[in-house]
């Protein structure tokens, strides 16, 4: 019997700003999800945020790209938006981009991250949820965690893990998708991966097929043509035996690793790790965060969650994202703080072109040089 682990999120409206969720938003999911589990839809659940996001993470045995579980977590978020409206809450109903649900959450504005698996002996999972950021955030900590020996000991001296991984990359721009095995195709992966606006990690499988991470690779701005509020992606790893280790998985993120995404999805900024209660960014609305609830599946039910940033040994990276956030801060509306002119999700350039289109002149040409 495989078991489906589904995590789908969207944002319905922040409190304040974009900077958080209203507890009744939580409530009202939990109170949905609730109604579900006692009609057998699911087996177990638990409603979180990070930032302004709502986050639903439920486990059932309907497997993934479901057309009831898509449209039970779209009824969650059109209820959640109901109150966020009569709250006034900030952008209420942001990121449900159509009227009407048609058949799968992908592509309507929500993010989804699923995963299908056997569950083993013990099965300890890890949900990573973003704020302020893009799908490719997780590139670099993926990376990390399954193919970097530096990173991940397991690599080096566990036999379950030594054949390595395989990784599946999308071309988000160009809706194709490509496999890489690592180490011996480390060096290829890379080459795309680091363009992570354009690549994206979407799952890392064992050599043998079995799944070992899956990411949401929406990117929100492509979906309707224009910004729409930024990703806020999330993720799920499997853990231990033949996955790396809970602390491997953790350990890329001592890192401020500097991603897009921060104040108006127009600048970069150090991620920084953060439990959940301080997962509301609100200076410069950011810095951009990422939270991590820890799960042991028991037959499906989620035990847990456990709060893994909420651990002192995550101190410093939240240090050095701060003296990180002020130096670039400091740039104010230079690159590389701001995204170059093409990236940014919000800009004034058309009218401002427009504006002076008159006023520009042309040089003479060069002269010559002989
Ligand atoms: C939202 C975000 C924020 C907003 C900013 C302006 O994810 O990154 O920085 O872009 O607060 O928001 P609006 O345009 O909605 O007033
Ligand atoms: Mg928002
Ligand atoms: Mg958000």
């Amino acid at each position: 019997e495989k078991l489906t682990l589904s995590v789908i999120k969207a944002d319905v409206g922040g409190f304040v700003g974009h900077s958080a969720i209203h507890p009744d938003l939580i409530d009202t999911a939990r109170m949905a999800l609730e109604e579900a589990r006692q009609k057998g839809w699911l087996i177990d659940f638990h409603v979180t945020a990070c930032g302004d996001d709502l986050q639903l993470i439920m486990t059932h045995s309907r497997g993934v790209d479901d057309v009831e579980i898509h449209h039970l977590a779209w009824q969650v978020f059109e209820r959640c938006t109901a109150i966020a409206r009569k709250l006034k809450l900030y952008g209420a109903g942001q990121d449900l981009l159509t009227d009407a649900f048609s058949g799968n959450v992908r592509g309507m504005g929500p993010g989804v991250a699923e995963m299908e698996l056997h569950e083993r002996e013990s099965e300890p999972v890890i949900i990573f949820m973003a704020d302020k950021t893009s799908a490719g955030a997780w590139n670099l900590p993926l990376f990390r965690m399954f193919a970097d020996p530096f990173n991940t000991a397991g690599l080096v001296i566990s036999p379950s893990m030594h054949e390595g991984f395989r990784f599946e990359v999308h071309d988000v721009k160009q809706h194709k998708r490509i496999f890489f095995d690592t180490p011996a195709e480390m060096y290829d992966l890379l080459v795309f991966i680091g363009a992570s606006g354009r690549y994206v990690i979407k799952a890392v499988y064992t050599r043998d097929g079995e799944i070992g991470a899956v990411s949401s690779t929406q990117r929100l701005a492509l979906i309707a043509g224009k910004y729409v509020g930024k990703d806020d992606p999330v993720c799920i790893v499997r853990s231990q035996g033949k996955f790396p280790a809970v602390g491997e998985v953790l350990e890329p993120f001592t890192m401020p690793h500097i991603v897009e995404g921060w104040m108006r999805g127009s600048h970069y900024g150090p991620l920084m790790p953060v439990p959940v209660r301080q997962a509301t960014p609100s200076r410069f609305d950011g810095p951009p965060r990422v939270a991590a609830l820890g799960f042991q599946l028991a037959n499906g039910g989620l035990i847990g969650p456990r709060d893994l940033f909420d651990d002192p040994g995550f101190d410093e990276v939240r240090r050095q994202v701060n003296v990180l956030a002020d130096q670039l801060r400091r740039h104010g509306a230079f690159e590389p703080h701001r995204l170059p002119m093409d990236e940014m999700e919000y800009t004034t350039l058309p009218q401002v072109m427009e504006k002076l289109a008159e006023r520009w002149e042309a040089l003479p040409d060069e002269p010559v040089s002989v």
